[in-house]
């Protein structure tokens, strides 16, 4: 997720915080979704190797999730991105078994969800997760106040108590004086901000956000997502968030999870999926993107070299180009990327120029990147993609495009990124 550091204007990626720890909340091993007729007999065989397509004309099966294995790591924002269809939704549903899986493991806290009783799974899902939809799923007949408390009566918290934290949860997403409205009293994005608050007000350990901006019109949208910024920043929680929207992926992000017919594509920072996309499809998708925007220090910068002058201007590793780009260019020195007083190398004009002259990573040839481009622009990155347009993914190669950001174009410093 995108945070203000230094300057309101300067865009950082905090990451550290999630990066530093080894502990998964979520621990997802070898997951597959199958729907259809006896889905067992799809996974583990040679009919699970059949182009979509070509298993629902045999079978009348469609694998959703295929093979999809990742760690979500506490207060991570961990983003879901893919094409309409791509099984999103449905591996998101998965983790909370609200789509049982076909296969593989789903681990929260080492506790494997799959094997949990009806008994356990409803405790996990009142007191540990929740959700937030599309479609906002807000009671209607119910006032603002009794949404939000929603999650504590069906828990049994007292009323009082219950209210009580309704009532911070309502002021901390912006609608005091709104306790007693209706639902449809309210506009779109103020329906989603009592969405948030009802997720929130169980204090749950994940949140998880099936998109749930889309139907907000795209200025609204703008400021939801500064909400969930903020109260990430607020609450700390970890957050898995679907889009299909790939500038709210990388604006929200700490990593993402790129999906194509049910399989994971690329997984990584936003850095390594605009820097380094490992095949068409994500190339197509980051192919608009301005890469001064998304790229940062830590990515673009090198070691220095033995006769260089150490005593120019120092920046941080997570701040991103476009932000560095005028100190960089007027400095008479490498800039120095320090964290925590400690040298992780430098940037100069070399690197800069790199980034704003060079085509998206990976392309032969190409125009220049569009650096001055508006950032709406982005919204659309992918949208037109159609997937006949790029390359598939060869079921009997494992190595075909489907782990995680490979070292190309990787400079010093990014390599604590698993
Ligand atoms: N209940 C179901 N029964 C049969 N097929 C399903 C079911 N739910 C989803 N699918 C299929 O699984 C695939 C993945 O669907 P899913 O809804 O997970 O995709 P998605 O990436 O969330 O798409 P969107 O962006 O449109 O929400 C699709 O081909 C869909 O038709
Ligand atoms: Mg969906």
């Amino acid at each position: 997720m995108v945070t203000t550091m230094t300057s309101p204007t300067q865009q950082v990626r905090p990451g550290a915080a999630a990066r530093s720890e080894d502990r998964a909340v979520l621990d997802v091993r070898g997951l597959w979704k199958v729907f259809g007729p006896r889905p067992d007999r799809v996974v583990g065989t040679p009919l699970a190797e059949l182009p979509r397509s070509e298993l629902r004309a045999r079978t009348g099966c469609v694998t959703a999730v295929r093979d999809v294995s990742f760690t979500v790591r506490p207060r991570e924002v961990f983003v879901v991105m893919g094409l309409s269809g791509s099984g999103k939704s449905t591996l998101v549903r998965c983790l909370t078994r609200l789509v049982e899986p076909t296969a593989g493991e789903v681990l929260f806290d080492g506790e494997d969800i799959r094997k949990a009783g009806d008994r356990r799974l409803r405790e996990l899902r009142r007191h540990r997760f929740a959700m937030v939809f599309q479609n906002f799923g807000l009671l209607p007949h119910r006032r603002v106040l009794d949404n939000v408390a929603y999650g504590l009566e069906i828990r049994g918290t007292g009323k009082a108590a219950r209210y009580e934290r309704a009532r911070e949860m309502v002021e901390l997403v912006g609608l005091s004086g709104f306790e007693d409205s209706y639902p449809d009293q309210l506009s779109g994005g103020m329906q989603q901000r009592v969405g948030l608050a009802r997720a929130l007000a169980v204090d749950p350990d994940v949140l998880f956000f099936d998109e749930p901006f889309s139907a907000l019109d795209p200025l609204i949208r703008r400021d939801m997502q500064n909400e969930v910024i903020r109260l990430h920043r607020e609450v700390g929680k970890t957050m898995i968030f679907i889009t299909h929207d790939l500038a709210e992926a990388l604006k929200l992000g700490d990593r993402i999870l790129v999906m194509r017919d049910g399989e994971l594509v690329q997984m990584g920072t936003p850095d390594e999926v605009v820097g380094a996309p490992v095949d068409d499809y994500v190339r197509e998708f980051v192919r608009d993107v301005p890469r001064a925007n998304v790229l940062t220090t830590r990515w673009i910068m090198r070691p220095p070299r033995p006769d260089e002058p150490l005593d120019g201007p120092e920046t941080g590793p997570d701040v991103v180009v476009r932000d560095v780009v005028h100190t960089v260019l007027r400095a008479t020195r490498p800039v120095k990327v320090v964290e925590g007083g400690e040298l992780l190398g430098v940037v100069t004009a070399e690197e800069i120029l790199g980034v704003l002259a060079e085509p998206v990573a990976g392309e032969p040839t190409g125009k220049p990147a569009d650096f001055a481009g508006p950032s709406s622009d982005r919204t659309s990155a992918g949208a037109g993609v159609g997937v006949g347009a790029v390359k598939p993914i060869d079921p009997a190669d494992p190595s075909s495009g489907r782990t995680s950001a490979g070292s190309s174009g990787k400079p010093v410093g990014s390599g604590e990124q698993g």
